[in-house]
């Protein structure tokens, strides 16, 4: 596995990089300044990720690094070299979708959908870091989630469900 001290600097500002995504490395060379948001979705082709206000105010570009919620508009793809990196694209096994996954379908959790896979990915942290006890805590953690569309009820009740009590 590289390591940011095993990165290869390139010139001025390129490097070379590995990122282990959904379970798979991808080596990359790109400009030390590229976001891991544009990284998934210009270099690697992993547009479920969304690019929304581009400035860490919206939560659409979440994603998990090392199974933490990260917002991947405001994190260079170089300070993820050699750590796991976890999209919407990588939550459903062969061909079954993720209980949040599953959750927000039947609760009906989105309309135009641009949130969603942020939603999803906060949702399926939260959930890991036991912090859906109840909906206000749910609300709170999942506060820098935004839905332009209002679907926050919904949200809250798929997580509600797949927090399974
Ligand atoms: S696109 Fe990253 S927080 Fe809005
Ligand atoms: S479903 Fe449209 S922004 Fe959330």
């Amino acid at each position: 596995m590289s390591s940011m001290s095993e990165t290869m600097r390139l010139g001025a500002s390129e490097v070379d990089l590995t990122l282990r995504v959904n379970g798979s490395a991808r080596r990359l060379r790109l400009d030390s300044r590229v976001t891991l948001l544009d990284a998934l979705r210009d270099q690697l082709e992993l547009t479920g990720t969304k690019k929304g206000c581009d400035q860490g105010a919206c939560g659409a570009c979440t994603v998990l690094a090392d199974g933490k919620r990260v917002l991947s508009c405001l994190t260079l793809a170089a300070q993820c070299d050699g750590r796991e990196v976890t999209t919407i694209e990588g939550l459903a096994r062969d061909d079954e979708l993720h209980p949040v996954q599953e959750a927000f379908i039947r609760h009906d959790a989105l309309q135009c959908g641009f949130c969603t896979p942020g939603q999803i990915m906060s949702a399926v942290a939260l959930l890991a870091e036991g912090r859906a006890g109840s909906d206000e805590e749910i609300r709170e953690f999942m506060s820098g989630n935004i839905c332009r569309c209002g679907a926050y009820p919904n949200i809250v009740a798929a997580i509600r469900e797949a927090r399974g009590f």
